[in-house]
């Protein structure tokens, strides 16, 4: 009761839209979406047709019976009719005239007819009677001469004793269609006129009306056949696939993250094991997604306090290092230079350090965003003021181009100086002394800035490696370089935070291009960037998206 009140609303609900014209497109999507209706369609099929074929076996059935019945009936009584018939002929002393016969046979012949028109009766002469005398045709009712078959008249004819039967449809006076009607014919005697045909037609109106009600009760049962066929098919298999479509909505739960999502289990049928071992997986699923979260958090926390914890030393050996190298004058040579190669790899471990920590502050979503309007260009100034010196050392010149307006948008000025300090000091080392241009652009949802220099380049494939935490191209060039490996992994998790986007491209020999896409406003998506990534373009979208 509850499936059907729930089905019927459900129904109530589709209902507008089920009224709407439905082309062949929707029903080729239900058929692939839908078990239900698949099943439901097929069993629509199958229930018609079995039921056409049942159908149409006891129709015939029926009406061979009906026929069988009605013409042992007719000759049964046509046997004893047309003896009745012939011992009046015989006794009769009406054979003064050929008219005085023709009355004699039209009284006998109407003792024989039916009431209520269940049979007539025609006596006529055969076409092998040689006598002089004529007595024409009489008949009892609404039947013509020219209804009876002719061959059944000619194997009259032929046949003196045996009674001949054949099932004709037979046009009645009043019936607008022609009756199907058992014809009885035998051959009777006439005193002067010789051998007569007579013919006892039996119609089969009954049998005709009776038929046309089986074959009416037999068209209407079977469709509420199928049609109930059909209904408790869907019900059954509502049955099963509401449980199926149930499992599919928790796995989809599951796998958007909602980790204690469970099937609930009814009973102990399959459905009830299909629930149970669901539930075992997502279990599983869900102990071992907390374990590995669990190592990921100890990791964490490993690296951030191994950070935290190698900071106090460094203070003490950074304050002896500085000692050390301002008094590296005094020293003789070999020793002056151990000073400066000291105070160098203290400079990078500090930098790796503070990497390290800023890393596992993104690890453990501990970062948060202080975002406030600023333009872009001011940004972009201020790094390249920074990296100016490194850059007049390598020899590289940088240029910036940018729209001659304001590029306004919402973002957290520390985190975009930091990601774009690491891009243009990447392009002056990675640049071999070669131009750099900035350029800086703006559309109606964001603000981009691209960094492209003419150095070493990218290999295919690297574009998206760059972005990896430690990855370097060349170890043994990355060495003498100042980087610590960490600084575009941390770029990307600083874009990331801001809902940006941070795309590489590069070809060897030609230079690589790095572009950061912000959107003007925090939560909105971008849809493209205003500058181009790669060169010739004119705009990028996220098909460019490394
Ligand atoms: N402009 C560039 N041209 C060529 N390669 C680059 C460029 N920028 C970065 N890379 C490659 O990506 C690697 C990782 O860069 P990054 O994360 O900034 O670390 P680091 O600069 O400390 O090496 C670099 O070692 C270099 O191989
Ligand atoms: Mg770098």
């Amino acid at each position: 009761m509850v499936v059907w009140a729930g089905s019927v609303e459900r129904a109530w609900r589709r209902l507008p839209a089920a009224s709407g014209i439905r082309g062949p497109r929707w029903v080729i999507a239900r058929w692939r979406r839908s078990l239900q209706f698949r099943v439901g369609v097929i069993t629509l099929l199958l229930g018609v047709t079995t039921s056409m074929i049942v159908g149409s076996y006891l129709y015939q059935n029926i009406a061979a019976g009906l026929l069988e019945d009605r013409t042992r009936s007719a000759t049964a009584e046509a046997v004893q009719l047309a003896q009745s018939v012939q011992r009046q002929f015989d006794a009769t002393d009406k054979t003064q005239s050929e008219d005085a016969l023709y009355t004699a046979a039209q009284s006998f012949v109407q003792d024989v007819a039916g009431t209520n028109w269940s049979r007539y009766v025609v006596l006529s002469r055969l076409s092998t009677t040689r006598s002089s005398v004529v007595v024409p045709t009489v008949l009892s009712g609404e039947v013509k001469e020219s209804a009876i078959p002719s061959e059944l008249q000619a194997a009259v004819a032929q046949d003196l004793r045996r009674q001949h039967v054949q099932v004709q449809a037979i046009r009645l006076v009043g019936e607008p269609e022609p009756v199907p009607s058992v014809v009885v014919g035998q051959q009777v005697s006439l005193p002067l006129a010789g051998a007569y045909g007579l013919y006892f037609v039996y119609p089969m109106k009954q049998e005709r009306d009776s038929l046309a009600v089986v074959s009416r009760t037999l068209l209407y049962g079977g469709g509420l056949l199928a049609l109930l066929v059909v209904a408790v098919t869907s019900v059954v298999t509502r049955l099963v696939v509401a449980p199926v479509r149930q499992a599919a909505g928790v796995a989809e739960r599951l796998a958007a993250g909602r980790l204690t999502e469970r099937m609930p289990v009814r009973g102990e049928d399959d459905l009830a094991s299909l629930a149970t071992s669901f539930n075992a997986m997502a279990e599983g699923l869900q102990r071992q997604i907390g374990q590995l979260e669990a190592l990921s958090r100890v990791q964490q926390r490993f690296v951030s306090d191994v950070s935290h914890e190698l900071r106090t030393p460094l203070t003490t050996i950074r304050m002896a290092v500085d000692l050390i190298h301002a008094s590296r004058h005094g020293f003789d040579a070999s020793v002056a230079r151990s000073a400066e190669l000291l105070q160098d790899q203290v400079n990078r471990f500090e930098a790796l350090l503070s990497d390290l920590l800023e890393i596992s502050r993104f690890d453990a979503g501990a970062a948060v965003l202080d975002p406030e309007p600023a333009d872009l260009r001011r940004t972009v100034t201020r790094v390249v003021d920074d990296v100016q010196p490194l850059a007049a050392r390598r020899g590289s010149r940088i240029t910036v181009a940018d729209p001659g307006e304001a590029c306004i948008a919402a973002y957290d000025a520390r985190r975009v100086e930091r990601i774009l300090r690491n891009l243009v000091v990447n392009a002056v080392e990675h640049g071999e002394g070669r131009p750099i241009e900035i350029r800086i652009g703006a559309n109606a949802g964001a603000v981009a800035v691209a960094v492209r220099d003419h150095g070493v380049g990218l290999r295919p494939g690297e574009a998206s490696l760059v972005f990896n935490r430690f990855w370097r191209a060349d170890l043994a060039r990355a060495r003498t370089t100042g980087g610590t490996g960490l600084g575009l992994s941390i770029a990307q998790e600083d874009a990331r935070l801001h809902a940006g986007w941070l795309q590489a491209w590069g070809v060897p020999g030609q230079g690589s291009c790095f572009r950061l896409t912000l959107p003007r406003a925090q939560g909105t998506p971008i849809e493209s960037s205003p500058v181009a990534l790669t060169p010739g373009a004119t705009e990028g979208g996220p098909e460019f998206a490394s």
